[in-house]
């Protein structure tokens, strides 16, 4: 893959895809080997909202690689409660490391942390944004269980702050996929996101009920309400709680149908599908790790 920063999943083709895939694959296989892939390397991370996953597999990734990792720590913890600005940090981070992973709050941070430093920048989420790094994780975790062509798929939630769902679906039209958007009403796709898939002429359908399309999927991707992102409390207790699957729902869905989640869940999907062959959501997460390194051996 030849990108200088990955900012977004629009920026990656086809064939950049299954060149992160087949080298993730091939670092699964055989995680001890690669010890020496980035001696020295030293990855900044900068996550300026929480974060489990994608902090401590990018952090696992770059030291299987050899490698070591820097933590900005928490924003509490950091310059930026004195007001510093994201540009100053940016450029003083970029000093000490070959290249940074961020996580911020607002929509388009990555995009303009690039403009600032000389070291590859990774977007690892940007407020309701993008998150293409998970996207590699969850085509990973998809092709390993159904294959990538020709797949209809089911993304249910929070699809308009859900920026792992912006991600997946503009990275799906690379596979001629089938794309059912199941969500309340108040929760739809942003605009943006609507208008880039119809462009790429990819078949999208909008529902506000799963019963519409379940017995014809073969992945459900499940999405909590992402409460941070809600204006106003209100609106979220009116959403909250819906769209929830358990071992129930799943009874008339597909025997092969694979449910996928980025986590962490609140309760969307009930921990009765826990032990059902449809859940893939913990080995998803246990993807980060060959799939993150792989994109740090070829961006590094
Ligand atoms: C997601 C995120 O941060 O966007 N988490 C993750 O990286 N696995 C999803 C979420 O927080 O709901």
């Amino acid at each position: 893959m030849r990108h200088d920063h990955l900012i977004g999943a629009k920026q990656l083709s086809r064939a950049d895809i299954e060149t992160v895939l087949d080298r993730a694959a091939e670092m699964d296989a055989d995680p001890d080997e690669y010890g020496d892939a980035l001696p020295g390397t030293l990855l900044g991370l900068c996550f300026f909202e929480p974060s489990t996953r994608t902090k401590m597999s990018f952090d696992a990734a770059v030291k299987r690689l050899g490698g070591d990792s820097v933590d900005m720590g928490t924003v509490e913890s950091s310059s930026v409660k004195k007001g510093e600005s994201l540009a100053d940090t940016m450029r003083v981070i970029a000093g000490y490391t070959d290249g940074i992973v961020l996580r911020h709050p607002s929509e388009g941070a990555a995009k303009l942390a690039a403009e600032f430093v000389d070291v590859p920048v990774i977007n690892a989420g940007d407020g309701a944004g993008q998150h293409p790094t998970q996207t590699l994780l969850d085509l990973y975790t998809i092709r390993e269980n159904a294959g990538l062509d020709d797949l209809t798929v089911g993304i249910m939630g929070d699809l308009k702050y859900g920026r792992t769902v912006h991600s997946l679906a503009a990275a799906l039209t690379n596979f001629n996929a089938r794309m059912h958007f199941v969500s309340p009403e108040s929760l739809r796709l942003p605009r943006n996101v609507r208008f880039d898939l119809h462009e790429s002429g990819a078949v999208v359908k909008e529902h506000t009920d799963l019963g519409a399309v379940l017995d014809q999927l073969d992945v459900l991707y499940v999405t909590r309400i992402q409460r941070e992102r809600f204006p106003d409390e209100n609106e979220y207790r009116a959403v909250a709680g819906e769209y929830r699957i358990d071992a129930d729902t799943l009874a008339r869905a597909p025997d092969d149908l694979t449910v996928m989640h980025p986590l962490p869940r609140v309760d969307e999907i009930a921990p009765d599908v826990d032990e059902t062959d449809h859940a893939h959501y913990f080995e998803q997460a246990h993807n980060g790790v060959p799939v993150r390194m792989a994109l740090l051996d070829s961006m590094l």
